[in-house]
């Protein structure tokens, strides 16, 4: 194939879950210093990206549907690579070049620093081979993780994350900071142990120094990823490389998150890692964290959260289902009993810390009895708001091999309608526990007249979790209707919030939207001559009002010292 002329341009578009959005980003910094170009559109772009999902079938058909528009493309004679990166790559593997051959190149989430030289491959010589255009884990990561681990050119390219302030995107206030790699959990319904491999931490050094460069670079807030974010760990002393650095490590056993462990010296647990990001960058405002697993998630943790005021008083942590059946069949290691003895030792010590959480219907043998019992724990908790999905048979799962998938889809589709609704009446109530208080909010936009919450008009919600293009958890689109001032519960900085049907009667010209520490959707109705408050403002806000899905509020006249003191 021809070398396209100079500046070759790349559209990417990403799939999936806020890893895969940092993924694109690690990518786009990379190909940028190669002199590649990004562009907004996929019809003209002499490279097309897509940074793919595999978690549920919906996410990878609309992959798919994007593969057949560049296919034809090619088939109308136009010079185009088209590259598939992450999940989906490695999970549907080399074959995929043989299924869908307008595929010119594969690159898996744990081989993207090789993604230049694939792409290099590609243009410069006709008719690569497959082996060069081909970069995939295999299940190599898992048989030999240690070796992996340490031999890591995937530190490499978290490293090398650009921080030129004349990047584009480089004004933005919120960051992800990867802490830990892949998963070793084995959920039987889950694929990313496949597609991600082995757990892999990152050395606490790495991770610091990383968010260290993004707070002098303007960031406010960086949320830390991981599978499991709580089973960080990471034993000192172990390898460096050779200028003495440390290198990343392979998860632990479960016997590792015993207190006596983790509170060795020569070990830096999630507890400490918080802790540590708190006391050395004071510029950073919000630490987050996501996601976090029910078990092992220690009292060491919830102590820090209280004691350090900048670390958000926010759990994300995914039930799942509210039956010990299921739980069981889903390999998931705790009880309905153990999740609320976790929700209880929150409380207990963090009382104003909001909860959200991921469930999935419709899992094999799941009865309705199965089902009431997780419409019960939906109730029992102060849920902030829950992502909820229908069970997706994955290939190469346990669950597709061992289980039947036999809750029909119209019972999914109704066991799931009904968990939105008893979700939706949860949120209203964590919200009402708001009204009056003193929040915090980072502000992420500008709503101007007439489209506006609170203005009584139809908010759509675009919110899932991997489902919809572009964003890290959207998916449900619900439209909610009448007079609710509600929004969106998007997790992502993909906030998609549209109005159905703008009004011009508003009662706010200018509203502010942004989000709380405790991660609350907050409109702030602003007075006309504000000129101050806008993106990347950290502000206090006086709630007035709350709904299912936002609280409307004022600015406060003064900022408080402490948005935790003044919160709880
Ligand atoms: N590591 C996180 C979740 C990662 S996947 C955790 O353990 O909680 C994100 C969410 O997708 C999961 O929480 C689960 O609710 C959902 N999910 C994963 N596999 C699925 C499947 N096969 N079908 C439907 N939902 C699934
Ligand atoms: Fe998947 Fe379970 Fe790992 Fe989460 S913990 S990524 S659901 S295997
Ligand atoms: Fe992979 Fe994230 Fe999807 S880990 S399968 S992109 S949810």
């Amino acid at each position: 194939m021809p070398v396209p002329a100079k500046p070759p341009t790349v559209y990417l578009e990403t799939f999936g879950c806020q890893m895969n959005e940092l993924d694109s980003e690690l990518i786009r910094g990379h190909l940028r210093a190669l002199g590649y170009q990004f562009i907004e559109d996929y019809s003209t772009a002499d490279v097309v990206l897509y940074n793919t999902c595999s978690v549920r079938e919906q996410a990878e058909n609309k992959a798919y549907s994007r593969l057949g528009l560049i296919g034809k493309r090619k088939k109308a004679g136009e010079q185009v690579i088209l590259g598939v990166l992450g999940c989906m790559a490695e999970r549907d593997g080399a074959d995929m070049l043989r299924r869908f051959p307008q595929v010119d190149l594969l690159c898996g989430p744990g081989e993207l620093d090789r993604l230049p030289a694939l792409i290099d491959n590609v243009r410069r010589t006709e008719g690569a081979s497959r082996h060069e255009r081909i970069a995939l884990a295999g299940n190599k990561s898992r048989r030999s993780a240690t070796l992996a681990a340490a031999d890591d050119n995937l530190e490499l390219l978290d490293l090398s994350r650009a921080f030129d302030p004349s990047a584009p995107g480089s004004d933005r206030r919120s960051a992800y900071v990867r802490i830990t790699r892949g998963c070793n959990k084995f959920c039987t319904y889950c694929v990313v142990p496949n597609t991600r491999g082995a757990e892999v931490h990152r050395p606490p050094d790495s991770i610091v120094d990383e968010c260290k460069r993004l707070v002098d670079a303007g960031v406010l807030e960086i949320t830390l990823l991981g599978q499991t974010v709580n089973h960080y760990r990471y034993t000192h002393g172990l390898a460096v490389d050779a200028q003495g650095r440390e290198l990343p490590q392979v998860g632990p056993g479960l016997a590792a998150f015993r207190a006596e462990i983790s509170a060795r010296d020569n070990v830096t647990s999630f507890a400490r890692l918080l802790e540590r990001l708190h006391n050395e960058i004071p510029a950073l405002a919000r630490i987050r964290f996501v996601t976090s697993y029910p078990r092992d998630f220690g009292d060491d943790i919830l102590d820090v959260m209280a004691a350090c005021p900048r670390i958000c008083r926010y759990i994300h942590v995914p039930a799942q289902s509210g039956s010990n059946r299921i739980l069981k069949a889903m390999n998931r290691g705790y009880t309905r009993e153990e999740y609320l003895e976790f929700v209880g030792r929150i409380q207990d010590r963090l009382p104003d810390c909001t909860i959200a959480g991921d469930f999935i219907v419709g899992f094999p043998g799941e009865t309705d009895a199965d089902f009431e019992e997780t419409v019960s724990l939906v109730r029992a908790v102060p849920f902030k708001n829950n992502y909820i999905f229908k069970y997706s048979p994955r290939p190469g799962t346990v669950a597709i091999t061992r289980f039947e998938d036999d809750v029909p889809t119209e019972v999914k589709k109704l066991r799931n309608n009904r968990l939105l609704d008893v979700q939706a009446e949860v949120s209203a109530k964590a919200h009402a526990m708001w009204l009056g208080k003193h929040v915090e909010v980072l502000v992420e936009e500008l709503r101007d007249h007439g489209a506006a919450p609170g203005a009584g008009g139809d908010a759509v919600e675009d919110s899932s979790h991997g489902e919809i293009d572009g964003h890290s958890r959207p998916a449900k689109t619900r439209r909610i209707h009448g007079d609710s001032s509600d929004l969106a519960h998007p997790q992502s900085k993909g906030i998609e919030l549209r109005w159905n049907r703008p009004r011009a009667a508003t009662r706010h010209g200018r509203q502010a939207i942004g989000r709380s520490g405790g991660d609350l959707i907050v409109a702030i109705n602003l007075d006309d001559d504000d000129q101050h408050t806008g993106p990347g403002s950290l502000v206090t806000v006086k709630i007035a009002s709350t709904a299912a899905l936002v609280l409307n509020g004022r600015l406060a006249p003064s900022p408080v010292a402490s948005p935790v003191a003044s919160a709880s």
